[in-house]
């Protein structure tokens, strides 16, 4: 009775999310919860880079992936906005984010940091911890080791305190402090090595049950685990052999900086690295991002860092899985856990297969073998004899074998289906309540700053303040302005000609006004931040006005000794006066910190009526300083949706207070080398697979669903120097079309073979196709069993065409949320053109 009463017990208790503790451990081949050796495929998304709303979905859609665990960092700055003060409110619900991951059966990887580099602002440290007198990040230093252990503290605790650890029955198996510091610990001189075994000591002495990582620290103590951050990891040993290998940034894309080219990963390579690390005893593999976000507000890096986060991952900024990459890896992760108990549970035999091709083989005392076979030739295809059988394997890719037979997947041939997204315009709407009242357009409210000083000045000074310093990242704006005299004798006066202003300075942008009359801009980029401006201005005789707004675009986020690295102004010189050129740089300078609207709010519910707004149907374009308002409906469907800023400036905007970011549709340059097809073969960098020369780096901005109510949404734009605010419109994202390719001879024919089962193999390649959820196949736009060729979107059929192929696929599909069809005689002609392998090739419509 007494038992009954405790199962019962227990069962009531773990309904509510209450999970017995797990014991979590290691040994040098795996992670070992309760007893259980475990190959983990984790995926880092991170919870203030999307909103509540999306978390589930998110989550749901990395385990449908095929993933197991979701790892994050934790954004100190986000969550101690100033000393001892705690949020953990919207974004920031850290305790709410991990609980869905639990709520999911998923585990967690906690990166605590506190430094987390991650292209986010500051690199999560608090800009306020920078003017702690003394303070130096990252070293043997007493006030920054002081907040990193009390911030380390409280979220440990926090976290005890909801039972989150795996130790409590908790999803958390591992955390992490600090980040990469061993690649840069030398730099740090005597500071560098005692403050990273002091931040090992601290965190063991956590005490929180599970295992703690450093990534790239070469010389983690016992018990702390090493692990790798690369591209690949296949080769990374840890520094000790009772350690398992974990690789916990596989980045399988790359982020943006404004004006700069648009990276890819080929979900080719990004498998084969995963395949590889496997094959090599790796036992955890995560990737950064699976889903990258959105740097909302101003919480971007950098600098120059875009505010879009999406990182080319396999979820993309808006929720959707990216395909093919997103299924091409569950294709993957299928394939590695079918392996998952022979991997474990031997040790492998290693076999050339050829000058670059080799064999690992995993055969355990159970009879199960698993094995992969990789070709790392960057160029040439192979066909490789292995156990007596030959196999083809393409360059650059493994097969994975979780019989030692049967190829079930291959890295480089992508069976998964491809999806056409679109950004489909839609007109920002007036809200309901003011077309009852007869308005068909939207008006826009604007309200105007003055260039220069508003209210009083902070300070004056003769010469330059450091930009960082002066703003403390409250705002991205610093007035710095000064005045000069004229004599009526210069001859540009007499001649009307143009005396040239120019300007040098540490970064990031700068928007100059004389006179109270726009100049021009200039930039930095993202390798420079530092930049010049020079430009042909306007002076009259008498007393000129220059105003310069200067302007952060991100704060550093990575480096040695990077909290010291400053932004703006540090010379202003006029050239082309009689006495050849006038130094304004010791001048008596006048700043002021932020800008009016910002000062007054007038970006939030709140503080909407502190300005005096004027209404107008034919709103100013090309004006510098505006603020914009209008109210909206949100837009229609339930598609996620992205503000169209091509043609704007650059400027921030927000939606009914919530903070949209910065918008820049800066371009990157047409002479710039971009790709049409990426090769997946051979190593990965950044810049190999670059598209968008001459586009906007970024010209669609994230507007979270949730952020919208039905009607009466209030939208704020300021723009820094022109744009024009009635061209800008929602655009939703919508998958459009969906397409699949499937040959005869695909290693998909032997995708339902169970390990050991060797006669288990069903001959017919089968062809899918899923819509969305609650979507359905509605047009077959193309199909064609044969030789097609072309891409998704632009099909074309070859000399060989099985004629009924159309009404096949729409007899298996239409209608359908997903289809499967086999490439039987019963369904195609399977004798049409002998000696041709043939494919299905189907782009499908899902609505
Ligand atoms: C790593 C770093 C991450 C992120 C990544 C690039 O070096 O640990 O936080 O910045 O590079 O996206």
């Amino acid at each position: 009775m007494k038992k009954l009463f405790l199962l019962f017990a227990f069962t009531l208790c773990c309904s509510f999310s209450c999970s017995p503790a797990a014991n979590v451990t290691y040994d040098r081949r795996s992670l070992i919860i309760d007893g259980q050796r475990k190959l983990l495929i984790s995926a880092s998304i991170h919870y203030p880079r999307s909103v509540p709303g999306m978390w589930p979905g998110l989550v749901q859609t990395a385990k449908e992936g095929g993933v197991d665990v979701i790892e994050s960092y934790v954004f100190w700055n986000g969550h101690e906005p100033s000393p001892g003060n705690y949020y953990f409110g919207g974004r920031y619900d850290l305790v709410k984010f991990v609980k869905i991951v639990q709520q999911a059966g998923m585990y967690m990887i906690l990166r605590i940091g506190p430094f987390v580099a991650a292209e986010w602002y500051f690199g999560g440290v608090p800009v306020w911890l920078h003017y702690v007198p003394g303070t130096v990040f990252r070293t043997d230093n007493e006030p920054f080791k002081y907040h990193m252990q009390k911030f380390m503290t409280f979220i440990v605790n926090l976290m005890k305190q909801e039972k989150l650890f795996a130790s409590q029955g908790g999803p958390i198996i591992l955390a992490q402090v600090e980040n990469e510091y061993g690649d840069i610990e030398r730099v740090y001189g005597e500071g560098g090595k005692p403050y990273a075994m002091w931040a090992a000591r601290m965190a063991v002495s956590q005490n929180i049950g599970v295992p703690w990582i450093m990534c790239q620290q070469y010389d983690a103590p016992d018990p702390v685990i090493n692990t790798c951050n690369s591209f690949y990891c296949d080769q990374f040993t840890p520094n000790s052999p009772n350690k398992p290998k974990i690789w916990t940034e596989n980045w399988p894309g790359w982020f943006k900086t404004f004006g700069a080219r648009d990276p890819h990963r080929p979900p080719e390579d990004v498998a084969f690295s995963v395949a590889r690390f496997f094959q090599k005893g790796g036992s955890v593999q995560n990737y950064y991002m699976y889903h990258g976000g959105t740097n909302f507000g101003r919480t971007s890096g950098g600098p120059f860092i875009t505010t879009s986060y999406d990182y080319d991952a396999p979820i993309d900024e808006y929720g959707l899985p990216r395909l093919p990459k997103w299924g091409h890896l569950k294709d993957l992760h299928k394939a590695i856990k079918s392996c998952e108990h022979a991997l474990l549970n031997s040790e492998p035999i290693n076999l050339s297969l050829g000058p670059s091709q080799e064999a690992d083989v995993y055969a355990d005392t159970s009879g199960a073998c698993a094995a992969f076979l990789a070709n790392t030739d960057d160029k040439n295809d192979m066909t490789v004899v292995f156990r007596n059988v030959s196999y083809n394997l393409p360059a650059w890719s493994v097969s994975i074998l979780p019989d030692c037979k049967n190829v079930i997947f291959n890295t480089a041939k992508v069976t998964s289906q491809t999806s056409i997204v679109e950004m489909v315009p839609e007109d920002l709407q007036p809200s309901v309540t003011l077309q009852n009242k007869g308005l068909k357009d939207l008006e826009w409210e604007v309200f105007v700053e003055q260039p220069g000083i508003w209210g009083d000045a902070d300070f004056i000074k003769n010469g330059f303040v450091d930009h960082i310093n002066t703003t403390r990242f409250s705002t991205d704006y610093l007035w710095y302005t000064t005045s000069i005299v004229v004599g009526e004798n210069e001859e540009f006066l007499k001649k009307g000609s143009h005396p040239v202003l120019l300007i040098e300075s540490k970064g990031h942008a700068l928007h100059a006004f004389v006179n109270q009359e726009f100049q021009g801009s200039a930039s930095g980029n993202g390798s420079k931040s530092s930049f010049k401006f020079k430009n042909p201005i306007t002076l009259k005789a008498g007393k000129n006005e220059i105003a310069l707004l200067s302007l952060t675009v991100g704060l550093q986020n990575a480096g040695p000794f990077y909290e010291w690295v400053g932004a703006g102004l540090t010379s202003v010189k006029i050239k082309g006066f009689n006495n050849g050129t006038i130094d304004l740089s010791t001048y008596s300078w006048t700043y002021k910190i932020g800008l009016q609207g910002e000062h007054l709010g007038i970006y939030k519910p709140e503080g909407l009526n502190a300005v005096k707004w004027l209404l107008s149907s034919d709103p100013p374009k090309d004006q510098p300083l505006t603020w914009y308002k209008a109210v909206l409906d949100a837009p229609t469907g339930d598609e996620p949706v992205g503000l169209d800023m091509i043609h704007m400036g650059k400027g921030l905007a927000w939606l009914n207070g919530e903070e949209i970011g910065r918008y820049w549709p800066r371009k990157s340059s047409t002479k710039e080398h971009c790709v049409q097809e990426c090769d997946y073969r051979g190593k990965f960098r950044p810049d190999k697979c670059l598209t968008g020369c001459g586009e906007p780096t970024q010209r669609w901005y994230h507007v979270p669903r949730s952020w919208f109510k039905p009607s009466g949404n209030i939208l704020v734009i300021f723009e820094e120097k022109g744009g024009n605010p009635t061209k800008i419109t929602f655009a939703r994202r919508k998958t459009s079309g969906l397409c699949s390719v499937v040959a005869e001879d695909h290693p998909m024919i032997h995708k339902e073979s169970v390990a050991g089962t060797e006669n288990n193999r069903t001959t017919t390649p089968t062809f899918s196709l899923k819509c969305p959820k609650d979507k359905h196949i509605s047009i077959v736009k193309f199909a064609s069993f044969g030789n097609p060729t072309g891409k998704c979107g632009s099909y074309t059929k070859g000399d060989c065409h099985d004629p009924s192929s159309t009404s096949v696929v729409e007899k298996l599909c239409l209608a359908k949320n997903e289809c499967a069809i086999q490439l039987s005689e019963a369904n195609f002609n399977k004798g049409l053109c002998p000696g041709i392998t043939k494919q299905l090739a189907v782009e499908a419509v899902c609505s």
